[in-house]
């Protein structure tokens, strides 16, 4: 079982079917500690960032989540990126792909999305807790995306040919995940910053903020220290503004497409 790993997945969780693993990890949270993990083969009703659903045919994804105990909130609110910055790092081990990062946390093969993260606060008494969620796409066809309508989503077997399962996945990104969350921890994310900037694909680009409602269009021009989008906006002759966008608030979209 855990022979690649300190202390994440000392407590492994495997599930046939869930109606969503971050809500069984929050649900059980009492029972379990930190750096558990948890996966299931179905999920029944998967979630997604921002209210939407995630879906996925059994055994065809990987659906894991986790739950940590970060010290503080600053170290919480960069989980996504940590995460993200994980995944990026398994896909690499698993295949040799080069993904790039979709701020905050979409990870994205060939202008595609083949997993997504959904990170998610948790209170046990005067505890805080995080749920960290990834779902990765394994095995699906693109037909199977084309039917469900989602056009700019893949899998590692679409976009390498390569077939990789939920356990090789499993086995690949919870040392990654415990390496960032260590250095995190040890270093703060400035260290991390720089790479994930190198890895953000959104940096550079004219994107759509959707947020509450409200559409606004700017251009992406950095990552602050916490992890936030900074994104440019200009109006007529005024001179442009620059507004920090947090993951949990809006949505980024390019304005040319998906990314
Ligand atoms: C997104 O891209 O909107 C985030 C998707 C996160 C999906 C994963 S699958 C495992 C975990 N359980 C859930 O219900 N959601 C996350």
């Amino acid at each position: 079982m855990r022979e690649n790993t300190a202390w994440l997945g000392a407590c492994r969780i495997e599930l046939e079917e869930t109606p969503s693993t971050n809500d069984y990890v929050k649900q059980n949270v009492h029972t379990l500690m930190h750096g558990a993990v948890v996966t299931a083969n179905r999920q029944t009703a998967g979630k997604g960032r921002l209210g939407r659903a995630w879906q996925s045919a059994p055994g065809e994804g990987l659906a894991l989540s986790v739950l940590l105990m970060p010290p503080t909130v600053y170290h919480t609110q960069l989980l996504p990126l940590v995460c993200a910055l994980a995944v990026k790092s398994a896909i690499k081990t698993l295949c040799g792909a080069q993904a790039g990062i979709k701020w905050p946390n979409d990870i994205v093969l060939n202008g595609k999305k083949i997993c997504g993260i959904l990170c998610e606060g948790v209170l046990l008494g005067q505890t805080a807790y995080a749920v960290c969620g990834m779902g990765l796409n394994l095995l699906q066809k693109a037909e199977d995306f084309e039917r469900e309508g989602l056009a700019h989503a893949a899998s590692l077997l679409t976009e390498t040919g390569g077939v990789y399962s939920p356990r090789q996945a499993v086995d690949a990104l919870l040392p990654a995940l415990e390496r960032y969350y260590d250095r995190l921890l040890a270093q703060g994310f400035a260290p991390l910053l720089e790479e994930y900037r190198r890895a953000c694909i959104t940096l550079g680009r004219d994107v759509r903020v959707l947020s509450g409602g409200t559409e606004c269009d700017g251009r992406a021009v950095g990552i602050s220290a916490s992890g936030a989008l900074l994104v440019e906006f200009s109006h007529g002759s005024q001179p442009p503004v620059v507004r920090e966008i947090n993951a949990g608030e809006a949505s980024v979209r390019g304005l040319y497409g998906y990314i």
